[in-house]
């Protein structure tokens, strides 16, 4: 097995069929450098392609999902050097993952650290969660999908204020605005986060993967477009095992059983 250096990794839950990865850079608050993103993008990579993985959870320490992109690695960065190594680009591996990704925040999600959080497909929070894009009080700005994603998210005027602000929110207000899907107890949110990826991995890995591309469509596409999407996706569900499998389950009042075809 691969060795890692930034971050640990194991498949937890009943089944083990649940990809955990933990950023563990404690000393610098999981600021995400250049090589803890690789290692991440890595394992996504091979949890992708794990069929026994059914979902991911992505969390960090009880002090700090992320802290940000590294601001010291990235101090000295020279416009041409972001524009010849395509800087950040690679981190869109998370955002890109075809399997469900959870994102399990305690503590300090910053700047890049909101940004990977908004990749996965959903986020929970523990109490102490602190949301924010600082990145304007370094004066840059977002550079991972937090002017983007964020608007889609909450909407214009809450996103702006904290473009525009560095100001952080917390965990209730974070929920309230819909970045967050649910709160839970610091001690028990990543516990509650695998259990959220043991119940989906309960449905067709297939279909899962297709309804996560017909709701990310939401975001990046029309709604017309969307729509249509949605529609072609939903009849290409018509050409699967599974869909046959689950509505004759339904009718002959037992449980489906999935098998991924
Ligand atoms: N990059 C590099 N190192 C960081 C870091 C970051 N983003 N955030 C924290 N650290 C380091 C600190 O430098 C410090 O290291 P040293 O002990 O070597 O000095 C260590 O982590 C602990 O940090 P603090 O002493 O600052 O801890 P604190 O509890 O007093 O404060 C904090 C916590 C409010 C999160 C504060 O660390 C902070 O403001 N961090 C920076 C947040 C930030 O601006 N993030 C945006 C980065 S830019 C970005 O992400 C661009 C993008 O869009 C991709």
């Amino acid at each position: 097995a691969p060795s890692y250096e930034f971050i640990k990794v194991e498949k937890v839950g009943e089944k083990k069929n649940v990809g955990l990865i933990t950023l563990n850079r404690p000393k610098a608050l999981n600021a995400l450098c250049n090589g803890l993103m690789t290692e991440v993008s890595n394992i996504i990579e091979d949890f992708e392609k794990d069929n026994s993985v059914a979902a991911i959870v992505i969390t960090g320490s009880e002090k700090a999902f992320a802290a940000g992109a590294d601001i010291k690695e990235m101090q000295n960065n020279t416009y041409s050097k972001c524009i010849s190594g395509n800087f950040l680009s690679h981190w869109n591996r998370v955002a890109d993952c075809t399997k469900p990704v959870i994102a399990a925040v305690n503590g300090y999600a910053l700047g890049g650290g909101c940004e990977l959080a908004m990749m996965c497909d959903i986020i929970y929070a523990g109490e102490t969660a602190k949301f924010g894009q600082p990145e304007i009080l370094l004066g840059t700005i977002p550079g991972a999908g937090g002017s983007q994603r964020l608007p889609r998210y909450v909407g214009k005027s809450k996103a702006m204020e904290i473009v525009l602000t560095g100001d952080q929110v917390n965990a209730v207000e974070a929920e309230k605005m819909g970045l967050v899907s649910k709160i839970f107890p610091v001690g028990e949110l990543v516990s509650r986060a695998i259990k959220l990826g043991e119940k989906i991995g309960k449905n067709s890995p297939l279909i899962v993967s297709m309804a996560k591309e017909s709701v990310n469509t939401a975001y990046e596409t029309t709604l017309a477009e969307g729509l249509h999407f949605e529609k072609r996706t939903f009849h290409g569900t018509f050409a699967t095992k599974d869909r046959m499998e689950g509505m004759t389950a339904f009718v002959e009042k037992r449980p489906a059983n999935f098998t991924n075809e």
